[in-house]
């Protein structure tokens, strides 16, 4: 597979095959993302992988979690601006009304939007699931290089036969996550990343998500 292949092929997957993840294949995709660069070689990713046992603790506890409320743990980071300004705004609502008429869950259907954002913290039912995170003391220059790496990691699991979603919803809530994956207390928890065998039949991993024009972001001037 040549890289606009992987390029063109990744999505997020939020359906998964009833099927194992091959943790040597996982492991082997991660010792090769090592080649990410990064801001003066720092490397400053850290990666926890759930699985078995773990995952199924997390996710149990997660239900606690979610009863408590939101609000109940402090979140790492505000995932948008609250000013969200065009035309990021509109990417954002297009990208969600896509994802919930897929799903045949109405604007009205609040209650149906919630248990598909609960799904969030079942990491969509995949075998797998890894969190994404870094020494707090790390700023800006660190996130992107957390952000290279991430999609150095999903381009190799297309590769490798696999699906994931990159979820910022964990961030939300950083206190079950870092007790149940023994995650350092001063580390910041950027993302999960759910990960197992996509299920091509699924519409949800279909719905239309396309980019703005070229035009819209790229300038050549000369
Ligand atoms: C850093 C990051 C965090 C994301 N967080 C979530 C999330 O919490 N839940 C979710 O369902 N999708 C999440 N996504 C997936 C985006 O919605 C998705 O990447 C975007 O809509 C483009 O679609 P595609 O990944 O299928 O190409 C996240 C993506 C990125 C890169």
């Amino acid at each position: 597979m040549d890289v606009s292949t992987a390029v063109a092929m990744r999505r997020s997957i939020r359906c998964f095959k009833d099927a194992p993840v091959d943790l040597d294949i996982l492991r082997d995709v991660l010792d090769k993302a090592r080649a990410a660069p990064s801001g003066g070689n720092v490397q400053p990713w850290h990666a926890t992988v759930l699985h078995g046992d773990r995952l199924a603790r997390l996710v149990e506890e997660m239900g606690a979690a979610l009863m408590a409320g939101p609000g109940h743990e402090v979140p790492e980071y505000r995932i948008y601006p609250d000013d969200l300004s065009e035309p990021y705004r509109g990417r954002r609502a297009r990208n969600g009304e896509a994802m919930y008429a897929a799903l045949g869950i109405t604007r009205e259907d609040k209650a149906g939007r919630m248990r598909q954002l609960a799904r969030n913290f079942g990491f969509f039912g995949a075998p797998v699931g890894l969190f994404v995170h870094m020494p707090r003391l790390m700023g800006p220059p660190q996130w992107a290089d957390l952000g290279i790496w991430l999609q150095t990691v999903m381009l190799l699991l297309v590769e490798a036969g696999l699906g994931s979603c990159p979820q910022e919803a964990w961030s939300a809530y950083p206190v079950t996550v870092k007790r149940v994956a023994e995650i350092p207390d001063d580390h910041l928890l950027f993302c999960g990343l759910a990960i197992g065998v996509p299920d091509p039949e699924a519409a949800f991993n279909h719905f239309p998500n396309d980019r703005a024009a070229l035009e819209e972001m790229v300038h050549f001037r000369d």
